[in-house]
């Protein structure tokens, strides 16, 4: 049946309580992933669903959480937060059954998992892991969450498992330092090869780091700053999630290269409403879908209604960019000024999508053109005291200026097909993850780093611990170079004659659009482009007073495409910071 759109309210993730007298000067908390039990929109059934669950220091009896996703966590920047994370989830995946054990043959030497059976030390009635990562956090290697660190409800530890002292063996503890510019991450799980299924049951939550230069802006706080997690979910005629298991290769049969859902959720509930007043709002926008871009926009009847970007995904822009229209892909956040103000009460105006699915080409799934509905309802409350976005004082921008001897890395995007032209899996540099580091990378240098996209997808690249800049794109004659690159791996990467990047690029580099300017820790890779970003290595500060969260050289990063069903199927790399 139908599902009667812009009839649930908007829920708010709760916002987490720091402990903050148990670790002088740190705010202390516990999160516990735990499935239990949310309506994901009124006509529909009660669904099964996986969420954080955040320890009330005030009353331990009464967890703080939505039922799906997490609560926000708030931290101030330069203020250490620790997270005792705690794996509360049953043995037995909600999605048991599209946990595809072929994709860790992707390793030619590592043969077939046994049947039931996962990974090195997993045990063989256990087919839940997690590790949490904060997306977008300068962090020591420690707190990072390696996809190999993960950790199962019955305390089993991935290879590369680690934490502070004191964790239980489902537990792992994490100390980030906050030492940057105010933004809004999020963290969510990054399990190895589940990372799409257990962020699709519910395992992601937002991180707001503030500053002093964000609380002098005059921005709209308190209620008229409101969080939006956009989904894309299929769901069962029962109500609870459809994930498919049918792959669409031989190789991989249930594996599938992107999962596009049918309905828009946003902060756990589809198609919601949110009632507002006349007045200025604050939107932080995050796309947390596994695999679907959006191109955003607000109706107003049959207008575009113009809005402001004040911030990119890692930090507030230098200057606000008035646009009637946004593209966000997976994991990256934009933070909006919407002025309601000068809507009559009573006005309706709708979130709309128009990205092309996928984007910006290939694949499958349908659109999704309304994501959700803003009523002006609600009658002032008070004046609207918030500075009007135009006036703005937004922080300058430092762009970094990488030398003409700055380093640059190439990592080439593959998708290797199989034989009726199915992807088979999607690599950077034709590695899989668990081959040994390529990449190490000097701290403190300044680098550019090219994506050299072979493939004919458009790919969310994100890299650990940096928030970096666009540097430019080029084209290149990608047809031309992806065969000899392919003649160059076959070789054994021995024959001595890599292809020379420099030999293909096409026209002139240009310059980022200036939406897509600004910090950020994900960017698009484009097709047949050479995707050149510029990031300062700095290691990132310990966390002071807990011990055992200093930098450990060398420190294992990774970057990967956010697609989580590429990056589950080895379109991530690990990547190291050495002295
Ligand atoms: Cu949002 Cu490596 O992840
Ligand atoms: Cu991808």
């Amino acid at each position: 049946g139908g599902m009667r759109k812009f009839t649930d309210p908007l829920p708010i993730p709760p916002v987490a309580v720091p402990d903050t007298s148990s670790h002088p000067g740190i705010d202390y908390y516990e999160l516990t992933m735990r499935q239990s039990t949310w309506r994901f929109h009124r006509d529909l059934g009660v669904a099964q669903a996986w969420g954080y669950w955040a320890a009330d220091p005030g009353d331990p009896a009464r967890p703080l959480g939505l039922g799906c996703l997490g609560p926000t966590l708030v931290a101030r920047r330069n203020r250490p937060v620790i997270v005792r994370y705690r794996n509360g989830l049953p043995t037995s995946h909600l999605f048991s059954d599209r946990i595809d054990s072929t994709l860790w043959r992707n390793l030619p030497d590592v043969p077939a998992d046994p049947p039931g059976g996962r990974h090195m030390d997993m045990p063989a009635d256990v087919t839940v892991w997690n590790v949490v990562h904060l997306h977008g956090g300068w962090n020591p290697t420690q707190s990072d969450g390696n996809p190999a660190a993960w950790f199962t409800p019955r305390g089993a530890h991935g290879p590369m498992y680690g934490s502070l002292p004191g964790a239980a063996p489902d537990e792992a503890i994490y100390a980030y330092g906050n030492a940057q510019r105010a933004a809004m991450l999020w963290y969510h799980d990054h399990a190895m090869e589940l990372t799409r299924l257990n962020n699709y049951a519910g395992l992601s939550g937002l991180y707001i780091i503030r500053d002093v230069v964000e609380d002098a802006l005059g921005l709209p706080r308190g209620r008229f700053e409101v969080p939006l997690i956009i989904q894309d979910r299929t769901f069962e005629r029962d109500g609870s999630l459809f994930y498919p298991g049918k792959g669409v290769t031989p190789y991989h049969p249930i594996w599938m290269p992107e999962f596009f859902g049918e309905v828009p959720v946003v902060n756990g509930k589809a198609y919601p409403f949110l009632a507002v007043e006349p007045r200025r709002y604050r939107l932080r926008v995050l796309n947390a879908s596994n695999a679907r871009f959006y191109h955003l926009w607000l109706a107003r009847d049959e207008t575009r209604l113009p809005f402001w970007l004040i911030g990119s995904s890692g930090a507030l822009r230098d200057f606000p960019l008035r646009v009637d229209r946004m593209l966000l892909a997976p994991s990256e956040r934009a933070d909006i000024i919407v002025d309601f103000g000068r809507l009559p009460m009573g006005a309706a105006v709708t979130l709309m999508n128009d990205a092309a699915v996928p984007y910006p080409g290939g694949g499958g799934g349908q659109p999704i053109p309304e994501i959700m509905r803003f009523h002006v309802s609600d009658p002032l409350t008070g004046r609207d005291k918030s500075t009007p976005p135009e006036k703005l004082a937004l922080p300058p921008l430092k762009p970094i200026q990488p030398g003409p001897a700055a380093p640059r890395r190439e990592f080439v995007l593959t998708e290797r097909l199989d034989r009726r032209g199915q992807p088979v899996h999607m690599t950077i540099n034709e590695r899989y993850f668990f081959e040994p580091v390529d990449d190490f990378v000097t701290s403190g240098t300044t680098e550019i780093w090219e994506y050299v996209n072979t493939t004919e997808d458009a790919h969310p690249m994100h890299v650990h611990l940096v928030q970096f800049l666009i540097h430019n794109r080029q084209r290149f004659n990608a047809r031309d170079y992806a065969k000899d690159f392919a003649r160059w791996t076959r070789s054994g990467r021995l024959s001595g004659d890599k292809p020379d990047l420099s030999r293909y690029l096409v026209g002139a580099p240009i310059p980022p659009e200036p939406d897509q300017q600004g910090w950020r820790d994900t960017f698009i890779a484009y097709p047949g482009m050479v995707n050149r970003i510029v990031a300062t290595f700095d290691p990132a500060p310990e966390v002071p007073q807990v011990g055992g969260t200093s930098t450990v050289f060398p420190a294992g990063y990774i970057h990967h495409c956010h697609i989580l069903e590429h990056e589950d199927n080895d379109m991530m790399r690990p990547w190291h910071l050495v002295r």
